[in-house]
């Protein structure tokens, strides 16, 4: 595949997720790390509905592995005639439903690729994520968790405390520098620094020992990533396999983070239907609390799981509302 031309912002070459030498942002405005990490959360969900649609025909693709797929002749010439609109108010909203034909969701798919290789793949995301966490901007989401875990209550409960953080940007953060962890294993889909391990977490071997198991898990802005809301609700009930129990000197807590309107412009979602799921999971919330943009939680697990289904349901009315949903089924 030719390489693409490339965006304006991008200053310093890496590997793009098909292969190419690419660019990614090394200094980014605050506005254009927002966009940047909206369009690939648009672009990924819409990735995800297309390879769903196409299964029911090809049974043996998966979102990582479509190479019956890019091979093709209507995959290929997508791929090679798409341009990335040079601002981001032009971007191409894709509306991926029944009528459309299999040779119409490989088109979109092949510019979906495309668009993500010249955007610099998800090395940019992440490039992105990373500078919306710097101190300047708000800072690393972990120091939430720092702060609630030096509250009293846990007092005497931080005792040989080990960690699994999923979605890991940087190993030098709050759970790191803090000194409460006495061992963290930290995952990224797509690793950027040797102290973390390039793995899926839905793929991650169950524990078969307690030892296998973490006193904390941080799940930070990751569940929001998940492009379908079984997936979303697929992965908190993973998360409770990977938990210890607690005991009278250690705890057992998830500390949780989403975009503030996942839970506050929502049609299908709020705080209240969280904490309805969460509960039947077996987690009780401890502190909250509620950024500009993002929200926070710290729950308790106490290893009582329900079989309670939560379906997509409306909650709230409005045009302007986002699609945000995590269901258990
Ligand atoms: C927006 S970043 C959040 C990073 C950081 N935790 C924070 O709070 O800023 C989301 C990260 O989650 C990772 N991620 C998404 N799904 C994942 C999965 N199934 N397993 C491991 N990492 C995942 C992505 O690769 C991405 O780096």
């Amino acid at each position: 595949m030719p390489i693409k031309k490339k965006s304006s912002i991008l200053s310093h070459k890496t590997k793009s997720i098909t292969g190419k030498s690419n660019s990614v942002p090394k200094s980014l405005k605050p506005q254009q790390t927002r966009q940047i990490i909206r369009r690939f959360h648009v672009l990924q969900k819409n990735k995800y509905s297309i390879l769903t649609k196409l299964r029911k025909i090809y049974p043996e693709i998966n979102i990582d592995n479509y190479k019956e797929l890019i091979h093709g002749k209507i995959y290929q010439n997508s791929f090679n005639i798409f341009q990335i609109p040079a601002k981001y108010s032009d971007n191409k909203i894709y509306k991926i439903d029944e009528t459309l034909s299999i040779t119409q969701l490989i088109e979109i798919l092949a510019k979906i690729d495309s668009e993500i290789e010249q955007r610099g793949g998800i090395e940019t995301y992440q490039s992105a994520s990373t500078q919306g966490q710097t101190n300047k901007r708000g800072g690393d989401s972990s120091k939430k968790l720092i702060e609630w875990l030096r509250d009293e209550k846990y007092e005497d409960k931080l005792n040989n405390l080990t960690a699994l953080e999923i979605g890991c940007l940087s190993p030098s953060n709050a759970i790191t520098t803090c000194g409460i962890f006495k061992e963290i294993t930290r995952i990224d889909l797509n690793s950027q620094d040797p102290l973390i391990i390039e793995q899926d977490f839905m793929k991650r071997p169950l524990p078969t020992a307690p030892n296998e198991k973490y006193n904390l898990i941080s799940c930070s802005l990751v569940v929001n990533f998940v492009p379908l809301p079984k997936e979303r609700g697929e992965m908190l009930i993973r998360i409770t396999k990977f938990l210890k129990k607690a005991t009278k000197d250690s705890l057992s807590c998830l500390f949780f983070v989403l975009p503030l309107p996942c839970i506050t412009n929502s049609r299908y979602f709020d705080n209240d239907k969280l904490l309805e799921i969460m509960k039947s999971l077996g987690f009780t919330q401890s502190f909250s609390y509620e950024a500009n943009k993002v929200a926070y939680w710290l729950f308790d697990w106490n290893g009582k799981i329900t079989n309670k289904k939560f379906n997509k349901k409306e909650l709230h009315s409005g045009s302007s509302r986002n699609n945000f949903c995590i269901t258990i089924h």
